[in-house]
């Protein structure tokens, strides 16, 4: 057309853009993902455009026809990415009109880059949000199964990774379930406040053509649309909400992950994890090393780092629209790969874990902690819990400074630490079954309450997902 520069915004420019700001300002090699988003975007777009009459309705079956070939282009791996063309929307836009002609230029009447790229992030987050909350559920499903699996089995608990009180292991696994279900919660509510349709922003302060951004919204399945065109486009608000989420859901499995390596080292022996998610060491033949969840863990530090990135992108960013806004996507697309690997990779490996009843048995009951139940009896006893919590204390001291347990003490000794420790009663408490089944309070860890926790886990999953 006789411009110098061979770019769709070219007209007012005499030189050429430099290869290398070409090269840095190009998203195409990550954007890439959103073609499915930006060419359901850009149908929804002109379909509106026709009904309007701004486009006539041959010109409206011209430019989807098109549109639509060039989805199958894409999925079918056809499509040619040019850098040159800078990022996904443009190269949608060319192609189109390689196909079409100068008709293919009418599809961007009335919408910018800026609400284009807006869209597309919306609808990629709130297709993500849905799909993590779906694998969410799976991962929910499997520690139902295994609580459902292991519910007679008495599991040391830990404070400050001390031996405290003996739990059920499946009260323990339980506790995971439902970190998942806040996490699920909060996918749900990430889904809906993506729920906002930015198109008709134009570039920052909406646009003269007689558009129904009504129609766009609800043809494209959006709840609400947003009420200011100059915070539809500069809104990343979402974005971050999916990161956030993201980083919880990290947090919660790397906490799991922590207790997965330490409970399957040779010192606790609790679990054995299996060989499908181990690796061995080159060098030391007898290594059996848990890659999984230590690089999980690892990983939610890049999630982390994900939420950090946009958040420090944003700030201070003026209004409307800036080029740093395209530093959104790769955080974004990074997490999404992360935690849909880590959900799906946990689900099948906690399937496949094999526990050493034995070895916990024992480790529950070597131990002291009962001495909770004795100084609870003899609180219950009128004992101010002070006193019994010292009696108990110089129980246990002589026990290891003799070596023994608090059911190995004779009732003479017993009664030395405080007459009513002697009572058969009281000696009866000092079993971890009897710990764990004292505690019936709503919650707890006894064995009824368990169940009671499981049936409204698998009624909360009979539900199905909420978004
Ligand atoms: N690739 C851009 C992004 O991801 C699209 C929007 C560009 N708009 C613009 N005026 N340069 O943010």
């Amino acid at each position: 057309m006789g411009y110098e520069s061979d770019k769709p915004w070219g007209g007012r420019f005499k030189e050429p853009l430099d290869k290398k700001a070409e090269a840095f300002g190009a998203s195409i090699h990550f954007d890439r993902r959103l073609a499915q988003e930006d060419i359901k975007g850009s149908i929804a777009h002109c379909s509106m455009l026709v009904k309007k009459g701004i486009l006539t309705s041959g010109e409206g079956e011209k430019i989807i026809e098109g549109l639509q070939e060039i989805k199958k282009e894409i999925l079918d791996g056809k499509f040619i990415f040019d850098p040159s063309l800078e990022d996904i929307h443009m190269n949608i836009e060319k192609r189109l009109t390689e196909k079409i002609g100068p008709l293919g230029g009418k599809l961007h009447t009335g919408r910018s880059r800026n609400d284009q790229v807006a869209l597309d992030m919306h609808l990629y987050v709130k297709k993500e949000a849905r799909e993590i909350e779906r694998s969410i559920i799976l991962l929910q499903q499997v520690l139902l199964e295994l609580a459902e699996k292991y519910l007679d089995i008495i599991f040391p608990g830990y404070t400050h990774l001390q031996r405290a009180q003996p739990i059920l292991f499946s009260h323990h696994l339980m506790a995971y379930f439902w970190m998942l279900q806040r996490d699920r919660q909060r996918f749900v509510e990430t889904y809906q406040r993506a729920d906002m349709m930015p198109l008709g922003a134009g570039a920052l302060s909406g646009t003269g053509f007689p558009i129904d951004r009504e129609e766009v919204a609800s043809s494209l399945d959006f709840g609400n649309l947003y009420e200011n065109s100059m915070d539809a486009v500069s809104d990343r608000d979402f974005v971050l909400d999916f990161l956030y989420s993201s980083s919880l859901v990290m947090m919660h499995l790397s906490r799991l992950s922590e207790e997965l390596v330490l409970w399957s080292t040779r010192e606790f022996s609790f679990i054995e994890l299996g060989d499908a998610f181990t690796t061995g060491s080159s060098m030391m033949p007898q290594k059996k090393n848990p890659d999984i969840p230590e690089l999980a863990r690892g990983k939610t530090g890049r999630v982390y780092g994900n939420l950090l990135a946009l958040l420090v992108v944003l700030k201070g960013l003026p209004l409307a629209y800036n080029k740093d806004m395209q530093e959104d996507k790769e955080p974004l697309f990074d997490t999404v790969d992360t935690i849909k690997n880590v959900l799906s990779l946990f689900a099948d490996m906690l399937r496949g874990m094999t526990l050493h009843k034995e070895r916990i048995e024992e480790s529950v009951k070597n131990d002291f902690s009962v001495a909770t139940e004795l100084a609870d009896y003899l609180a219950r006893r009128g004992i101010p819990f002070r006193e019994a919590h010292a009696a108990v204390g110089h129980l246990v001291r002589r026990a290891l400074e003799s070596k023994k347990l608090l059911g190995d003490f004779s009732e003479q000794e017993l009664n030395q630490a405080h007459p009513l420790l002697a009572l058969p009663e009281a000696r009866a408490l000092a079993s971890p079954y009897k710990a764990v089944e004292a505690k019936k309070c709503r919650g707890g860890t006894a064995p009824e309450m368990v169940r009671e926790q499981l049936r409204r886990a698998k009624e909360i999953l009979q539900k199905g997902s909420i978004s």
